[in-house]
């Protein structure tokens, strides 16, 4: 892929990743009401659904995950992607 990596928020908009460490920091800077706590891969507040695209690991995680959810504070984008927060 080239260019920014594009980052589209299922009902909120579409975002640019820039430099931030993480999605979950991406999301904060753009004013997204994304859910979390830990900040650390420990709690799984921070679980969304990946609906379309590639995120790779910053940082480990102790959470169990079905195969479309991610942690945005344990990752950040490599391709386009798509993503829905939980209601
Ligand atoms: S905020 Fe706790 S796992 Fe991401």
């Amino acid at each position: 892929m080239s260019g920014i990596p594009r980052i589209k928020v299922y009902n909120y908009g579409t975002y640019f990743y820039e430099h931030e460490y993480s999605l979950l920091d991406t999301l904060e800077a753009n004013e997204i009401p994304a859910p979390y706590n830990c900040r650390g891969g420990y709690c799984g507040c921070c679980k969304v659904r990946l609906l379309d695209g590639e995120v790779e690991a910053v940082q480990d995680s102790l959470v169990d995950l079905d195969d479309d959810e991610i942690l945005t504070c344990c990752c950040r984008p490599v391709s386009h992607i798509e993503i829905e927060l939980p209601e």
